[in-house]
């Protein structure tokens, strides 16, 4: 029945992975005002208890726990801790990502590579297989794993990221796939370029900031109302026949 009902997250157990600032926050806080109690995650604790502290003060329903994901001993905890704390976990937003260089490959180490894909895609990997086993194991539940263009397009000097994201896509139709019959959809949100910390170096060259806003047929960059209503849809029964889809929050970026 078509309505604000079918978005309603009530009760539901949300773990939003790198929780504690930019898109992550925006979505945790997304999720929390449909009605699902947050768990936020990532490396650093202080961030993680601030952003939850914001949260609990607007009245909602916010947690923190710190977990590396690209560390399966540190996802395990939090799989335990969540299982313990809250009994289960009917929402996982995979959005830890870091992109820390933009080189040629020529210039790129191993060492770049491996943190990259560490945490983008094989974070994304641990993530699914322990904290969404518990969706598995108990029949129901929605994954949300944040991509981005670079999952849909390759970019410049962006090797080991782009790769990491174009995984994530397939990961998600792979794991979309065999747990359908397990009441488990999974899906990706693909970002263009959104007001976070990780871009602000390229926001803040000019040349650059302009070269990307002329390229995005909405003329500006996102913003946080601009992705948390998209994960809400997902993580909602309004999607309940949506699985193993990549939907592009881009502003028309990859239209183009
Ligand atoms: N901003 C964009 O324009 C854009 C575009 C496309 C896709 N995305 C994707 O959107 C996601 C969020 O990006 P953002 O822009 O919000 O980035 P951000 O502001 O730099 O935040 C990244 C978050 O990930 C956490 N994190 C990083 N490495 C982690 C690890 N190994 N384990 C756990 N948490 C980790 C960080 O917390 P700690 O540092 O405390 O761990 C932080 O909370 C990423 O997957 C990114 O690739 C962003």
């Amino acid at each position: 029945m078509p309505g604000p009902a079918l978005f309603d997250l009530a009760g539901k157990v949300a773990v939003v992975t790198g929780g504690g600032r930019g898109i992550g926050y925006g979505i945790a806080e997304g999720l929390a005002r449909s009605g699902a109690r947050v768990v936020l995650s990532g490396r650093t604790q202080t961030t993680l208890d601030e952003a939850a502290g914001r949260l609990r003060e607007q009245g909602l329903d916010a947690a923190a726990l710190t977990s590396d994901v690209s560390r399966e001993e540190d996802v395990v905890v939090l799989r335990d801790s969540v299982a313990s704390l809250f009994g289960t976990v009917d929402i996982l937003v995979n959005n830890a990502g870091v992109n820390p260089i933009y080189r040629g490959i020529e210039k790129t180490s191993l060492a770049d590579w491996t943190n990259i894909v560490g945490t983008n895609l094989t974070g994304v990997f641990l993530c699914c297989k322990y904290l969404g086993g518990l969706m598995a194991e108990r029949g129901t539940g929605s994954v949300i794993n944040i991509s981005s263009v670079a999952g849909h397009v390759g970019l410049k000097r962006s090797v080991p990221y782009c790769a990491a994201k174009g995984g994530v896509e397939l990961l998600t139709k792979a794991l979309a796939i065999d747990w359908a019959e397990k009441g488990v959809r999974v899906n990706c949100i693909a970002p263009g370029f959104f007001e976070t910390d990780l871009t602000a170096g390229m926001r803040k060259n000019t040349g650059m900031s302009s070269a990307l806003l002329d390229r995005t047929p909405l003329g500006r960059f996102g913003g946080m109302n601009d992705i948390a209503g998209v994960a809400v849809f997902l993580a909602s029964e309004a999607a309940a026949y949506v699985t193993g889809q990549s939907l592009l929050v881009d502003g028309g970026w990859c239209a183009e």
